[in-house]
């Protein structure tokens, strides 16, 4: 029984908490910028897909599930210029701080579309030198200093924690533009300045060739996990 002396706000302000949960939980700030943009910046979801999937054929970058610490760093970076973005500059620029962190933590918090088991088995298929994007993922190039990718994004490129983003899937003029960025200065160094070390050594054609593997990586789990069933 609702005692008579509630106020008709207060009443009016329940029945609208039912409601609410009748529908599910509310959504989260992070969640509402997605789907419905803030402050002039447009809808997330229009370009990274309606789960943070990412679109590779029109080569924007998958969200979900790459750590919040990271996406935050990126869209501050990206907001002040210090990583070129024609395209996310002003949408970055539009979130102000809480707003940047709200939305990261959504994504973060996204189930990754990676098949992580599938893909962390390609690391222990057999590779020819002569296959350069496959060798540099999985060997590296010790003759330059340049460690096997995998070391760090995780086994087949799924990303490992906070710091490591991963590559399997993301389109590959994405991961070759970002490559090319460190090395022309137009992405802030990040941790411990790993990635411009790294970019700095390689040539334009192995740059090419590494971005083109993961970004195939998630069809060529497949395939190899198709033949392992074969009898
Ligand atoms: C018009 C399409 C478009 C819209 C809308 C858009 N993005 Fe992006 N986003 C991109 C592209 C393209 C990139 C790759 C940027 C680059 O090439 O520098 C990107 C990159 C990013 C990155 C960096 C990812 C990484 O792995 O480093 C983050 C974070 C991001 N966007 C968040 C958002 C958020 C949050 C919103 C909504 C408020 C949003 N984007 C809206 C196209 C878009
Ligand atoms: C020693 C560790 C290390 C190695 C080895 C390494 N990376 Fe990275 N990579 C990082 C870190 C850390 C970041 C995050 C950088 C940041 O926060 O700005 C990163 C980020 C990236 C990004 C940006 C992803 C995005 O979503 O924008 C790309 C692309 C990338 N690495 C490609 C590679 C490739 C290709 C190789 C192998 C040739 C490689 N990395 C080897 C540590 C490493």
């Amino acid at each position: 029984m609702i005692p008579r002396s509630l106020p008709a706000a207060l009443l009016l302000s329940l029945a609208g908490v039912a409601a609410a949960n009748a529908q599910g939980a509310p959504a989260s700030d992070g969640e509402q910028i997605s789907v419905k943009g803030a402050n002039g910046a447009p809808a997330c979801v229009t370009c990274h897909g309606a789960r943070g999937e990412g679109n590779p054929a029109a080569g924007f970058p998958q969200l979900a599930g790459i750590g919040a610490k990271y996406l935050t760093e990126q869209l501050e970076a990206m907001a002040n210029g210090s990583r070129v973005s024609p395209v996310m500059a002003a949408t970055a620029r539009a979130l102000n701080p809480a707003q940047q962190a709200a939305v990261a933590q959504y994504y973060a918090s996204l189930p990754s579309p990676l098949n992580i088991d599938r893909l962390a088995a390609t690391a222990m298929h057999p590779v020819q030198p002569a296959d350069t994007g496959a060798w540099l993922a999985t060997r590296g190039a010790w003759d330059k200093n340049v460690p096997a990718c995998n070391q760090c994004h995780g086994p087949g490129g799924i990303g490992v924690g906070e710091n490591f983003p991963a590559l399997a899937g993301q389109p590959a003029a994405y991961i070759a533009g970002q490559l090319r960025a460190w090395r022309q200065g137009q992405r802030p160094p990040g941790p411990l300045a790993l990635m411009p070390a790294v970019a700095t050594r390689l040539t334009d054609a192995e740059i090419d060739a590494v971005s083109a593997y993961y970004a195939g990586l998630p069809k060529a789990a497949d395939l190899l996990a198709s033949q392992g069933a074969r009898p």
